[in-house]
């Protein structure tokens, strides 16, 4: 069973966790993420693989406590084991050299934006960086951002650190300064994400979107990560999780993100805590 060699706690309810999976390090490339179970009884969670250390044999994992999985996780120190973790799953980021690029993180999306601002700076592409967060006790992963991006612009959307606004208030200022943008990636909220496409769109920039359906079996098989696509049904955990956000439909996934609303709510209140799921 994967075991947790070091744990940190990043902001309140976001705990960091470096597992050792030493097959999965191996193969795993930026995009790409694991599904987690931690016990016989636990649901399946999709996590974004955050860093793979080959030599090691060791991944990072953050995790945003939403909900009672979540929340079970966000609970783990160094020391606990976690009884399965399947991957690498999805197909990995696209990245090649273009120019400029802007890497967009919102919330716990920081997370699974750093690896990819990584690797855009590893091929040799100018790398901005625009985080935010509700508040400044929210924000993860400055510093490594900061290390990742030759610009990084960060908002608050209380202003109690960096610019008070939004990322795309901030990513709107980008816009107009930049001439040649080659590319927009965004990862954080849906609403976040198709902010950024609508933002992007009437400069015909490529703007990639990283999607968060409800996964369960994480394979292909079960269908409840269905997402439109131009007009064509795909499945986030196969197809994806990546797709272009000028063309994803937007309204139907976040209708389909709050189908098992009133279960999770169960769930929650069964194990005796408040809900905190973002979509409540
Ligand atoms: C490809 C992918 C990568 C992800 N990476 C990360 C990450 O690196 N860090 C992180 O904190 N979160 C990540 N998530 C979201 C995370 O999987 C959900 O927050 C988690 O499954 C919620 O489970 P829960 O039981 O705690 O919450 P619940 O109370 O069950 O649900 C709360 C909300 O979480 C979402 N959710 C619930 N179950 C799933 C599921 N099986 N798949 C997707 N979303 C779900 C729904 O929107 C729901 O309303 C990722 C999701 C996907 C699809
Ligand atoms: S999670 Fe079952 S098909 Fe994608």
């Amino acid at each position: 069973m994967p075991l947790i060699v070091e744990q940190r706690i990043l902001a309140p309810r976001v705990s960091w966790l470096r597992v050792a999976a030493p097959e999965v390090a191996a193969k795993a490339e930026p995009g790409q993420f694991v599904m987690v179970r931690l016990d016989e009884k636990a649901e399946r969670i999709p996590l974004t693989i955050v860093e793979a250390d080959r030599e090691e044999g060791t991944i990072v994992l953050v995790i945003q406590e939403v909900g009672r999985s979540t929340a079970d996780l966000v609970r783990l120190r160094a020391g606990d084991t976690i009884r399965d973790l399947l991957g690498p799953l999805g197909r990995p980021t696209e990245i090649e050299r273009v120019g400029t690029v802007v890497c967009v993180g919102g919330g716990i999306g920081v997370a699974p934006i750093l690896p990819q601002a990584r690797r855009h700076r590893e091929v040799g592409n100018r790398v901005l960086g625009i985080i935010g967060a509700q508040t400044k006790e929210l924000l993860i992963l400055e510093e490594e951002m900061r290390a990742g991006c030759e610009r990084l612009l960060v908002t608050t959307d209380d202003g109690s650190y960096g610019r008070k606004g939004l990322v795309t208030d901030a990513l709107a200022e980008l816009l107009a300064e930049e001439q040649a943008i080659a590319s927009v990636t965004a990862i954080g909220p849906v609403p976040m994400m198709q902010a950024v496409a609508e933002l992007t769109r009437p400069y015909g920039i490529k703007t990639i979107v990283s999607l968060n359906p409800i996964m369960v079996d994480g394979s292909g098989m079960c269908g409840s990560c269905r997402v439109t696509v131009a007009g064509a049904t795909k499945f986030a955990c196969v197809d994806g999780p990546e797709f272009d956000g000028h063309a994803v439909d937007f309204v139907e996934l976040r209708r389909r993100q709050s189908f098992y609303r009133e279960e999770e709510r169960r769930a929650v209140a069964a194990a005796g805590e408040g809900c905190r799921c973002r979509n409540a």
